[in-house]
């Protein structure tokens, strides 16, 4: 299977320059439907994980301390450009998902929108997810997701081994990696594509 981390910084640092046109109005309503899931307070801090050219940017509140990072530096120049364009202060970093430079408990509120699909370890993403949220924060995911009740067939899984190479996976669950990275859901939305792609809320499981 031809997805690892070497080969996502390579292909979305090639995709970088044309990512705007493919994915700017097509996630506008999803991306906004997902952060209106969450309960947003003034000086919250908010790391952006896997952020691209920063799309997410002009749907956050503006009274909250945000950090973006991703793994390509394409991808972090462009975020940087347009929070500057917008006013907007944002740390922006070149940083692994699955490795984040953050102390544990150091964030309010974790967004991780079009990357669960995409990490070749998304289990290792969520461990880190969790690892760096305060007890109580927010988990806000945006995805293409496979049914939780059905794990995928074989069509799709044929079809998966070409899309997880070019694009994304389209066979991942929501609810069992969410849950088994100690994730208690609290929102669970379609949002496009009837229920492929879904906008999700979660907290750190207290037992978890
Ligand atoms: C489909 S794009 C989504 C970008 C953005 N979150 C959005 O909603 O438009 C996936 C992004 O994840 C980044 N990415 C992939 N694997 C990553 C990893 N292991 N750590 C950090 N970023 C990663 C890619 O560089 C790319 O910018």
């Amino acid at each position: 299977m031809l997805n690892t981390t070497r080969w996502n910084r390579l292909r979305y640092s090639l995709y970088a320059p044309l990512y705007d046109a493919v994915a700017e109005r097509a996630f506008r309503r999803p991306r906004r439907l997902a952060l209106g899931q969450v309960v947003w307070q003034p000086g919250m801090r908010v790391l952006l994980v896997g952020a691209g050219t920063g799309l997410d940017l002009p749907w956050l509140p503006r009274d909250v301390e945000l950090h973006a990072t991703d793994l390509s530096p394409a991808m972090v120049r462009r975020t940087r450009r347009r929070a500057e364009a917008l006013g907007m202060d944002v740390e922006a970093t070149e940083m692994d998902a699955s490795a984040l430079r953050f102390p544990d408990g150091h964030f309010d509120v974790v967004v991780m929108h079009l990357i669960l699909a995409v990490m070749p370890d998304p289990a290792r993403g969520l461990a880190e997810a969790r690892r760096v949220l305060r007890g109580d924060g927010q988990l806000c995911v945006m995805d293409k997701f496979q049914a939780d009740d059905r794990p995928a067939g074989i069509g799709r899984r044929t079809l998966n081994a070409l899309t997880s190479a070019v694009a994304t996976d389209i066979t991942r669950q929501a609810r069992p990696l969410l849950e088994g990275a100690g994730f208690r859901i609290e929102q669970d939305t379609p949002v496009m594509m009837g229920a492929l792609f879904r906008a999700l809320m979660a907290r750190p499981a207290r037992d978890g």
